[in-house]
C-alpha cells in the first residue's frame, strides 16, 4: 500500500515550492519541485523529508516497510511499478548498521546495491530522476584535507563497499540522477552519537571519546532541506552527478562530545568529563575513516545551497531535545 503523505500538486509539474521552512538556511535557492516519491519513513532523514515535504503542498509519496523492503531488490521495482506518478524518487533508505554489517555484507550489499540498482531501474522506466544519499565511507580517510567529489574511492569496511557499489549501479543504469555523499548524521529523532552522548553523560562522571577520527557533523534536517533543494533545481542545465554534503566546519568525536556537553551546561545533570583517547584504545568491529571531512563547494555553488555551521545546528537539535523532554515530562 502506498501512503499518500500530500497530495495537493500546486499546477502539477514545475509546481513551485513554496514552504519557508524548507528553503530554511538555503534562502530562496529552493526552486522548482515536482511530485516526490521517498523511500524510507522512519529514519533519521526519511523522518525529516517526509515532516517537511508534507508541510509543503508538493504531490508526495512514502514508500516503506513492509510494502517496499529492500532486503528483497524484487519487492522494490515492484512498489515503485505501482507507485502514483513521480518526477523525482529521493531514496533516504540504508543498511546503516556500520559494525555490524561486516558480519552481514550480503545484507548491506541487497539493501544499499543492489535494491538502490532495483529503484534506479524502475526510474528508468518511469522516465523519473532519482536522488540517493551515500557516505564519507567510501573514503578510507587518509587524505590530508577535505574529500572533493573527484577523490579516489576506496572504502576501509563492508557498509563503505555496500555503498559504493550502490553508486556505480546507479550511475550505470540511470542518466537523471544526483548522488549526495553525508557523514555524521544526527538528530533528535533515532539512534545517533548526540542523544548516545546525553544518555551516557547522565550516567557517568567521565566518558572517553576518540579524538583521532576527523568529521563534519550534519544535522538530519538540514540534509532533507538540501534534498529539497536539489530536488527543486533537477532539471537545471548541468545538475546531476556525485556531490557532497555536510555541516560547516570540522571536528573530531571528542570535540563533539565537548561541545553537546558544553552547550547543555544549563541542564539538570552535571556535565562529565570528556577525555580525549585514540582510536586504538575503542576498538570497534568496522575501522572507521581516519578523516571524513567532505568538500561541500561543489553543492554550493551548483544548487546554491550554504551549509551552515555545525555548531549553530547542534544547538538547534538541542532545543528540540530539551523541548521533547519538557513535554515527556508534563505528559
Ligand atoms: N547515519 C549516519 O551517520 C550517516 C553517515 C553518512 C551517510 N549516511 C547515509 O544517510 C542516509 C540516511 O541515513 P539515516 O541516518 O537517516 O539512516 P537510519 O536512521 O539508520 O534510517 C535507515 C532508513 O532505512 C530504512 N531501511 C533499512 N532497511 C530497510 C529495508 N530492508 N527496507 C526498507 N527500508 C529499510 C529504514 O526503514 P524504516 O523507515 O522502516 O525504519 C530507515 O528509514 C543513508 O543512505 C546512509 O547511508 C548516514
Amino acid at each position: 500500500m502506498v501512503s499518500r503523505q500530500c497530495v495537493v500538486v500546486a499546477g502539477g509539474r514545475g509546481a513551485q515550492w513554496n514552504c519557508p521552512e524548507a528553503a530554511g538556511p538555503f534562502g530562496p535557492g529552493a526552486g522548482q519541485v515536482t511530485s516526490i516519491l521517498q523511500i524510507g519513513a522512519n529514519g533519521q532523514v526519511a523522518s525529516e523529508l517526509r515532516r517537511q515535504l508534507a508541510a509543503s503542498g508538493v504531490a508526495h509519496q512514502v514508500l516503506a516497510r513492509p510494502e517496499l523492503d529492500m532486503a528483497e531488490p524484487a519487492s522494490v521495482e515492484r512498489a515503485i511499478d505501482a507507485a502514483e506518478p513521480f518526477d523525482i524518487l529521493i531514496n533516504c533508505a540504508a543498511y546503516t548498521a556500520v559494525d555490524r554489517a561486516e558480519e552481514e555484507e550480503e545484507l548491506a550489499r541487497a539493501v544499499n546495491a543492489l535494491s538502490v540498482e532495483a529503484a534506479a531501474r524502475a526510474c528508468k522506466r518511469r522516465g523519473a530522476a532519482m536522488i540517493h544519499i551515500s557516505t564519507d565511507y567510501v573514503f578510507d580517510g587518509e587524505k590530508d584535507g577535505a574529500y572533493t567529489e573527484d577523490d579516489p574511492v576506496a572504502p576501509i569496511g563492508a557498509y563503505g563497499r555496500t555503498k559504493l557499489e550502490g553508486e556505480q549501479r546507479l550511475a550505470d543504469v540511470l542518466e537523471r540522477f544526483a548522488i549526495v555523499r553525508t557523514a555524521w548524521v544526527y538528530s533528535h529523532h533515532g539512534n545517533n552519537f548526540v542523544k548516545t552522548m546525553l544518555r551516557v553523560g547522565r550516567e557517568r562522571d567521565a566518558l572517553r571519546v576518540v579524538d583521532d577520527q576527523h568529521g563534519c557533523p550534519t544535522q538530519a534536517g538540514d540534509i532533507a532541506r538540501m534534498l529539497v533543494a536539489v530536488a527543486g533545481q533537477m532539471d537545471k542545465p548541468g545538475a546531476g552527478g556525485i556531490y557532497h554534503y555536510c555541516g560547516a566546519g570540522e571536528t573530531s568525536w571528542c570535540g563533539f562530545a565537548r561541545e553537546i556537553f558544553e552547550q547543555t551546561a544549563g541542564w539538570a545533570f552535571a556535565a562529565p568529563h570528556v577525555e580525549a583517547i585514540e582510536t586504538k584504545d575503542y576498538p570497534t568491529p568496522a575501522r572507521r575513516p581516519k578523516n571524513s571531512v567532505l568538500s561541500t563547494s561543489k553543492i554550493e555553488q551548483q544548487f546554491a545551497i550554504e551549509p551552515r555551521d555545525w555548531r549553530d545546528a547542534l544547538a538547534e537539535t538541542l532545543q528540540e531535545l530539551a523541548r521533547n523532554e519538557d513535554a515527556s515530562h508534563h505528559a
